[in-house]
């Protein structure tokens, strides 16, 4: 989707997690529209790759390898940005790691921490340093990816739905925190779109419930109100709303893009225990 061609001019935008799916959709978004954009990623080449071809669309674009589970490295990330291009406008969280399917009963205490660690310390991360610079500089808009599974809990996936849930909450302290500095914080909670992440879920739910990968799609399809799969632009476009002067009387909203859908509640079927399952 085509922005307007000016909505972003003179922004210098981070976006975390823009070598592929949401993350990169949403850097060419935001570079359409006249940003110059930051796109961090844990894959080096693939950020590297994706950045070029944003610049090859005539869009400004750099990628920068970096770890959002990583204190040291964020506070670096945001230092380097401050210093090499004066100012950070926008900062957009969209790194995050979805969770193997498996009941709260089976998850491994591994598991839950990392997607705990990338999902929401990474955010919280990401916030607190580029928060400090928008403070100083007393301007910014920082957009969190949060999920449906945020506001309504899917089962199979808690540590994921935790982790989303606390990005909400996140969101809205620091939206009151940095009020009084003009700095803006909003969450967007996509939907299901068919990224590496989405399909990953899909062919865990799809082998737990004995069905075709195919089959499963045309389920999620129909359970959306609007009747299709979200698009990464589609995701964009709220995204880059919210980073645009078009809202600048918005902080600490929540607002979920899903073709309708407000969340899944569908419960497991009972499962055969055993001793050894204790
Ligand atoms: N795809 C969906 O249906 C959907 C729905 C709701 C929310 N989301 C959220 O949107 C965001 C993007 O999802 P996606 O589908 O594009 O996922 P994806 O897995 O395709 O892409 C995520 C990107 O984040 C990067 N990343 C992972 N860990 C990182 C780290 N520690 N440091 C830096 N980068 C890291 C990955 O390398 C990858 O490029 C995630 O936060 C996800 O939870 C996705």
């Amino acid at each position: 989707m085509a922005t307007d061609g000016s909505a972003h001019e003179g922004q210098i935008a981070v976006v975390t997690g823009a070598a592929q799916g949401l993350g990169l959709g949403i850097a060419q978004y935001l570079a359409q529209g006249g940003a110059q954009v930051v796109m961090v990623d844990l894959q080096d080449e693939k950020v590297t790759a994706a950045a070029a071809e944003v610049v090859a669309a005539g869009g400004q674009a750099r990628g920068v390898c970096a770890d959002v589970t990583c204190s040291e490295q964020v506070k670096g990330l945001f230092r380097g940005v401050a210093q090499q291009d004066g100012k950070i406008d926008v900062l957009v969280n969209n790194a995050g790691l979805g969770q193997d399917v498996a009941a709260i009963t089976e998850l491994s205490d591994e598991h839950w921490q990392q997607v705990i660690d990338v999902t929401l310390t990474g955010t919280f991360f990401c916030c607190r340093s580029a928060g400090r610079w928008m403070r100083r500089q007393e301007s910014g808009a920082i957009v969190n990816i949060s999920s449906i599974n945020g506001v309504n809990p899917a089962a199979l996936v808690a540590a994921y739905n935790v982790a989303k849930a606390g990005v909400i909450s996140l969101t809205r302290t620091l939206a009151l925190e940095l009020a009084a500095y003009g700095v803006r914080v909003n969450a967007v909670c996509p939907g299901p779109v068919y990224t590496d992440f989405n399909q990953r879920v899909m062919a865990q739910r799809c082998e737990s419930l004995g069905i075709e990968e195919e089959e499963m799609i045309e389920r999620v399809r129909q359970a959306i109100p609007l009747g299709r799969w979200g698009e990464p632009a589609d995701i964009a476009s709220a995204v880059g709303f919210l980073c645009s002067r078009s809202a600048s009387w918005m902080t600490g909203e929540v607002i979920r893009v899903s073709g309708g859908l407000e969340g899944v509640s569908a419960a497991p079927p009972k499962q055969t225990l055993s001793e050894a399952d204790l």
